[in-house]
């Protein structure tokens, strides 16, 4: 009998159990002593919920919008790359789980389905695009205009990853993708990180960052962007006021505050102790949004109180997909967002516009354990 799975962390356990060691890690990981990948989690702990009593809460609205677009939860897919590694439907799974429940998903550009595979199979839900900014300039327009065509909804252009951050697992365990997968989006094995090609004999997907990845990216190519498409553009990897503001300058519509799961740059915030700067670096003229470490509906309150729009999850859907496929992504989706109903309703929130800062603060007395 399958077991019964009720938090985030439990599907978690479940995944490590089915999922060949070398895959389970790639998922996991973060980069070189993970130092930020503990943090991602423990640093909701040191914010601490103020509720409010006695609001009637027989009825709590989760709905809000994210970029226009009309979701029944502030919680979304984000962007993982080869999820037909946990599940052979990979993200075909995942975009029909977030149709079920009404919200949107974020494609990877690194993904095992293809931009339009995954429109196919479900052309009316809310879909974005990850973008990664290839060498080949041609091939980055590509992208933006496949998913233009394809109807996704916005470009999610990811800032964190000139190169790809060390994963000691995934240098140990010479990470590369199943023989049978490939990047759909891309032809060439080259681009396509084909096992066929040859990425060397440590980490398989840092030799192919490096090879066809531009880390010559700059201001100027976000402006070469905005000029590109009209859809709503959000800068993805963004932990300073500053370089929210010049964001803003060069004409995004979104930030989201992140750091790539802590497997980019180690030693970096938590991201729920970076959104205050942002927020208020921002003054309310894009929206903010918040991915890294979020397993709990408290995390997703602590979020919006803090200023977050919305919230993107990434390990949790690959849990629930190596877990049960889409039924797993649906069951996790479903505990976030139960769990995220309760903890306003017990904080007196009868939607997510009453949300606000009062909600939270620091811990004065909390130590992080790192
Ligand atoms: C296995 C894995 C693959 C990822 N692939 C991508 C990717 O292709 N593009 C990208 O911009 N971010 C990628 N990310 C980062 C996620 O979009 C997101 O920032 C992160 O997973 C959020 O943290 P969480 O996993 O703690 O929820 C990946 C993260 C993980 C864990």
């Amino acid at each position: 009998m399958f077991p019964r799975l009720l938090c985030v962390d439990d599907y978690e356990q479940h995944a490590k159990s089915v999922l060949p060691k070398s895959i389970y890690d790639y998922y996991r990981s973060g980069a070189n002593d993970q130092e930020t990948l503990a943090d991602n989690t423990a640093a909701f702990s040191r914010w601490k919920l103020y509720p409010r009593v006695l609001r009637n809460v027989a009825k709590v609205d989760l709905s809000t919008c994210v970029l226009g677009q009309r979701v029944s939860m502030p919680i979304c897919a984000g962007a993982t790359a080869m999820q037909c590694m946990a599940h052979v439907d990979g993200e075909l799974a995942t975009v029909r789980a977030c149709q079920t429940l009404g919200t949107g998903m974020m494609l990877s550009s690194w993904a095992t389905s293809s931009i339009e595979e995954v429109a196919e199979a479900c052309p009316d839900a809310l879909r974005w695009m990850q973008l990664y900014f290839y060498k080949d300039r041609e091939l980055t327009e590509q992208l933006v205009k496949r998913a233009e065509k394809m109807g996704y909804k916005a470009i999610f252009v990811t800032v964190d990853t000139p190169y790809l951050g060390n994963r000691f697992d995934d240098v140990r365990n010479r990470f590369k993708l199943p023989p049978q997968l490939r990047l759909k989006n891309f032809e060439r094995n080259d681009l396509a990180f084909s096992p066929k090609q040859n990425f060397g004999d440590k980490n398989g997907l840092a030799e192919y960052v490096a090879e066809v990845i531009d880390p010559s990216i700059s201001w100027e190519d976000i402006t070469w962007l905005r000029g590109l498409t009209s859809l709503p553009i959000v800068a993805k990897g963004i932990l300073r006021g500053d370089d929210a503001k010049e964001a803003i300058k060069r004409g995004v519509d979104g930030i989201l505050v992140s750091n790539h799961g802590a497997r980019q740059l180690d030693g970096v915030p938590a991201t729920i102790d970076a959104l205050p700067e942002i927020v208020e670096a921002v003054e309310g003229k894009v929206e903010v949004f918040l991915d890294g470490g979020v397993r709990k509906g408290t995390d997703i309150l602590k979020a919006l109180a803090l200023g977050a729009k919305a919230v993107f999850v990434g390990r949790p859907i690959i849990w629930g997909l190596a877990s049960q496929g889409q039924k797993g992504v649906q069951d996790v989706l479903e505990i976030l967002k139960e769990e995220f109903r309760l903890a306003m309703a017990l904080s007196g929130c009868q939607n997510v516009k009453v949300i606000d800062k009062t909600l939270v603060r620091k811990n004065p007395l909390a130590v992080s354990k790192i």
